[in-house]
């Protein structure tokens, strides 16, 4: 089994239940390309953001244990909407397009990009942000403006470093540190970094423990 990072012993309890919810149902229920055709606020919303090719969709096929529920692509902009897919009927992942960078027109992307801010500030069904930032680059200014939207909205939100298979372990635990320096102030955000591979299975059964941890907080459960 994977260790629990030692920053978050509390996720202990909640690896197996997390464990469970995934080995669920998993399945694409909604795509909302404005704020005017988003799904009826039924379950708790889990939201992944990033910058384009991040790994956001590849997170959630890590996480449900699925090559194809969300599709991906090594060219930045595959995900042009909002996608919900519903997990074991506890919950909606929603499955963000990336902001900076994407290989389509520069409209599309600061209109996606104005969605994706819209979206975090004000959907009341909204429990948690993960915000992945590349372990390699770590958090840029596109990101910030992010943290600053949820941090104004007090949406609760936690940094996932992601690709962690690729930086050496040093330049990864300097990394972590630099990006645990970066939030220090930042009161909306948890103050423990998350390390994830969608390619090695690293810290997946962590985020789905954390996951867990905040449906039972949340009554959702
Ligand atoms: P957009 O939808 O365009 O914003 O991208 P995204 O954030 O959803 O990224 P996506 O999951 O499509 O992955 C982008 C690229 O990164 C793909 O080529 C993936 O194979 C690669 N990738 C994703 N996760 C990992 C990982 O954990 N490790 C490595 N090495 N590559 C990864
Ligand atoms: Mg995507």
């Amino acid at each position: 089994m994977t260790e629990t990072s030692p920053q978050d012993q509390d996720l202990d309890p909640f690896l197996e239940i997390g464990r469970k919810i995934f080995a669920g149902e998993a399945d694409f229920i909604w795509a909302a390309n404005s704020l005017n055709n988003l799904p009826p606020m039924s379950k708790v919303e889990i939201a992944f953001a990033g910058r384009s090719n991040v790994g956001k969709s590849s997170l959630v096929n890590a996480l449900t244990g699925r090559n194809t529920l969300a599709r991906t692509s090594h060219t930045p902009g595959r995900t042009q909407q909002l996608n919900f897919f519903n997990i074991n009927n506890r919950f909606h992942l929603v499955d963000m397009p990336g902001y900076g960078y994407a290989a389509v027109e520069k409209q599309k992307v600061q209109a996606w990009t104005q969605l994706i801010h819209d979206y975090l500030r004000g959907r009341a069904s909204l429990a948690r942000v993960y915000v992945l930032v590349d372990a390699r680059h770590g958090i840029k200014p596109v990101d910030e403006a992010v943290l600053e939207t949820l941090g104004t909205a007090a949406v609760s939100y936690q940094i996932v470093l992601t690709k962690a298979d690729e930086p050496k372990q040093s330049d990864l635990d300097k990394r972590i540190a630099e990006t645990q320096q970066k939030i220090a102030k930042r009161a909306a955000a948890f103050p423990e970094i998350l390390t994830t591979s969608s390619r090695s299975g690293l810290g997946i059964p962590e985020l789905r423990a954390g996951i867990a941890r905040l449906l039972s907080e949340r009554g959702a459960g």
